[in-house]
């Protein structure tokens, strides 16, 4: 799998835009470590086919054909074990559109919308922007283990305001890959308390070690108010095109969103993403396999170097994603100082922790989808910067 290479790196990409760096770190010339996308060519056979159907044919209105169809249908068979019902699948520009639309056909303005923080920072953006409440029930971190509290979660559950969990499963930032029986407590309060589970699984294909992806499709048979958003733009590094799923088995639900979809004209997608995502589905095993054992050499280097320089940083351990949650609560007691501090001595962007909520305070977020060398480079200096 080859690193980005120069001419990408000449693309007008977010993390390293000077203005984009100056305004949130403070200085422009930084080792870009923050946005969540990848540094690796896509796999050979979506480059293939994407040449090919870039070089072959013009760009008309198109549907998807029956062979995108299929081809999705065996990746969610033999990659989730899921049987994908395509009348319950609905496409959308992005995941964060969906729930922006489920947010505002399921709940009033000032509705509770409970998200668990530290959490994908978006969550709280949309629901500041659809006016809605945000209600926190905050992970506890037992250890380097962090968990859901299902006994305060409950309690949000119980209050008749609050009318929609929003699920980050595996969780975006701290790692976690929750397990079937973690999620079942979770389908049970939402059935209890008649809350309607909006699951993100857009991190699902990135499974470290042997941990294992439950997706919330796997409880239909006792629960159906839930709306799982997904894509496969963090899977085969295609955020710059992709496109999203809402899979959404029960009639009502699906049927007014649909509705929405079709006001605003949001299901017509990009047809390069359809033809990149057949050909991944079809193809893209081998380099997603490579991929993951790239993440873990990856995460070995970090432990290496904290442990070869016996560092109070500390890692919590990953089980998906491919960002690690760094802990700097020995080292620190404010989160702006540890920001600044770390950003200015190492030159390195990270992201802070406290962005994904305040109790993500003192810790901070790397990505590590790029070269061994990279990751080495840039936890090293990391591990100076605050010696
Ligand atoms: C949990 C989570 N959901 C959604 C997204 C973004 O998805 P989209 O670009 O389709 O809105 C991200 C991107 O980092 C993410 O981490």
């Amino acid at each position: 799998m080859k690193e980005i290479d120069q001419k990408i790196n000449s693309l007008p990409l977010i993390k390293s835009h000077p203005k984009t760096l100056q305004s949130i770190f403070g200085q422009s010339n930084l080792l870009p470590m923050w946005v969540a996308d990848m540094e690796f060519e896509v796999a050979k056979p979506i480059q293939e086919a994407l040449i090919n159907r870039i070089s072959c044919s013009g760009f008309a209105y198109e549907y998807k054909p029956d062979s995108f169809y299929q081809a999705q249908k065996r990746w969610y068979k033999k990659q989730y074990a899921i049987d994908l019902v395509k009348e319950q699948t609905l496409y959308s520009p992005s995941i964060t559109t969906t729930i922006s639309l489920v947010l505002e056909n399921f709940t009033k303005e000032n509705n509770g919308i409970i998200i668990q923080p530290p959490v994908f920072m978006e969550f709280k953006d949309i629901i500041h922007k659809t006016k809605r409440r945000i209600v926190k029930n905050p992970l506890k971190l037992i250890g380097k283990h962090y968990q859901m509290d299902y006994e305060d979660l409950r309690e949000k559950a119980k209050d008749k305001n609050n009318k929609i969990l929003i699920l980050c499963n595996p969780h975006n930032p701290v790692g976690r890959v929750w397990s079937k029986k973690e999620l079942k407590q979770v389908v049970q309060i939402c059935l209890d308390h008649d809350v309607l589970l909006i699951s993100d699984e857009i991190h699902k294909d990135i499974i470290l070690y042997d941990h294992q992806f439950c997706s919330i499709l796997n409880f239909t048979d006792q629960f159906e108010q839930f709306v799982i958003c997904n894509s496969e733009a963090k899977t085969f590094n295609l955020c710059g095109i992709s496109d999203s799923l809402a899979i959404i088995p029960n009639d009502a639900i699906r049927k007014n969103i649909l509705q929405s979809f079709n006001r605003y004209n949001l299901g017509r997608t990009n047809i390069l993403t359809t033809v990149a995502l057949e050909a991944a589905y079809n193809n893209g095993r081998d380099w997603l396999v490579d991929l993951i054992q790239i993440i873990e050499n990856n995460i070995q280097i970090i432990n290496e170097e904290l442990k070869n320089n016996s560092s109070k940083i500390k890692l919590i351990p990953p089980e998906g994603t491919y960002q690690v949650w760094l802990d700097f609560r020995e080292l620190f007691s404010d989160s702006k100082q540890m920001f600044e501090s770390v950003t200015k001595n190492s030159q390195v962007a990270l992201n802070a922790g406290h962005w994904f909520g305040r109790e993500g305070a003192l810790f901070m977020r790397m990505n590590i989808a790029t070269s061994d060398k990279k990751v080495r480079e840039a936890i090293q200096g990391v591990i100076e910067s605050v010696k």
